[in-house]
């Protein structure tokens, strides 16, 4: 009753009981067998992680740090792949300028080196994937994640969301979400950290320390940037300046019409901000749903800052 919009539902698949647009359930073969390339970079994430942050990262890494070329939309630099298919139909409908943007035949015939930018478990993408191409995977602490996925179902048109923080943190838990479930997405790329193919980030450590965080990016895909570079990268990534920059904030989809024009997508780039909106009872409830989940694994998130 709190998603207004979902005129077709959303499904829930398997494996793992992955949430998606029927739309997505209709092409998840074609998506698991689109072929990756050796010299592909693939930013992995369950959304709110910081995914355009890295993959802005990556792009400017990889074209050694083009400002001009950077002015381009991100979108198109580095295609979302599974995008065309994440509404349903029906809701394509009012979104339909945004997908015929991007295709996934598009995103096959790019020039390489792609970067492409998904928000699927590496579950559902090719199973040759870790093996072909290199995967930056970035990951943030659960309690923030909600909060953010709060404000990005208040702001993306298709979800729009009318409960409380509160009730939204239970679908979360729920695993009611598009893009659900957390912790197995964020588990198995954990549990292939140490694949020479595979760079695991977390968010945190991109706020405590952005220069050693695209120090280790550019390191994993054999790139190295001058002084100079890295300053500036470091400018151009700074969340004011990020904020700012027409080519990564998506503030376009409020002339599009699929994003209300209340709201920011690059919003508060804070951690700890779970503090600003958990009640304690809630907190936790959280709290629990996290030990829970990583009950005998050795992934661990920072919450306290
Ligand atoms: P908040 O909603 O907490 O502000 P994604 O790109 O995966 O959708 O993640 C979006 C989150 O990353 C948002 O979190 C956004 O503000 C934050 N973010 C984006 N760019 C950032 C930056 N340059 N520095 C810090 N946080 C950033």
């Amino acid at each position: 009753e709190h998603f207004t919009s979902y005129p077709e539902g959303l499904v829930r698949g398997q494996p793992g009981g992955f949430v998606c647009s029927q739309e997505y359930a209709r092409h998840a073969d074609e998506l698991l067998n689109f072929q990756p390339r050796g010299d592909d970079v693939w930013i992995v994430t369950f959304p709110k992680c910081g995914t355009t942050w890295t993959q802005e990262l990556v792009w400017m890494v990889m074209n050694g740090c083009d400002k001009e070329a950077g002015k381009q939309p991100l979108n198109i630099r580095s295609p979302f792949l599974e995008f065309p298919y994440l509404a349903s139909t029906k809701m394509q409908n009012n979104s339909s300028q945004m997908t015929k943007m991007i295709s996934v035949e598009m995103v096959e015939k790019m020039p390489s080196p792609r970067v492409i930018k998904t928000h699927l478990p590496l579950y559902l993408l090719h199973p040759n994937l870790l093996d072909t191409s290199k995967v930056v995977y970035v990951v943030r602490n659960p309690k923030d994640v909600i909060v953010s996925f709060f404000y990005h179902h208040k702001l993306i048109k298709i979800h729009q969301y009318n409960g409380t923080m509160d009730e939204f943190a239970q679908y979360f838990m729920d695993d009611e979400l598009f893009y659900s479930p957390f912790f197995p997405h964020a588990l198995e790329a954990w549990a292939r950290r140490s694949h020479p193919n595979m760079l695991f980030l977390f968010y945190e450590d991109m706020k405590r320390n952005l220069r050693g965080e695209i120090e280790r990016v550019a390191n994993f895909l054999g790139k190295t940037l001058t002084e100079q570079q890295m300053t500036a990268l470091v400018e151009h990534l700074g969340f004011e300046n990020f904020a700012k920059n027409e080519s990564v904030n998506f503030e376009v989809g409020k002339d599009l019409g699929f994003m209300n024009t209340e709201g920011r997508f690059i919003r508060k780039g804070e951690t700890g901000d779970w503090k600003n909106h958990f009640s304690a009872e809630l907190n936790d409830r959280v709290d629990k749903w996290i030990e829970k989940n990583l009950e005998g694994t050795d992934l661990k998130f920072v919450t306290e800052f």
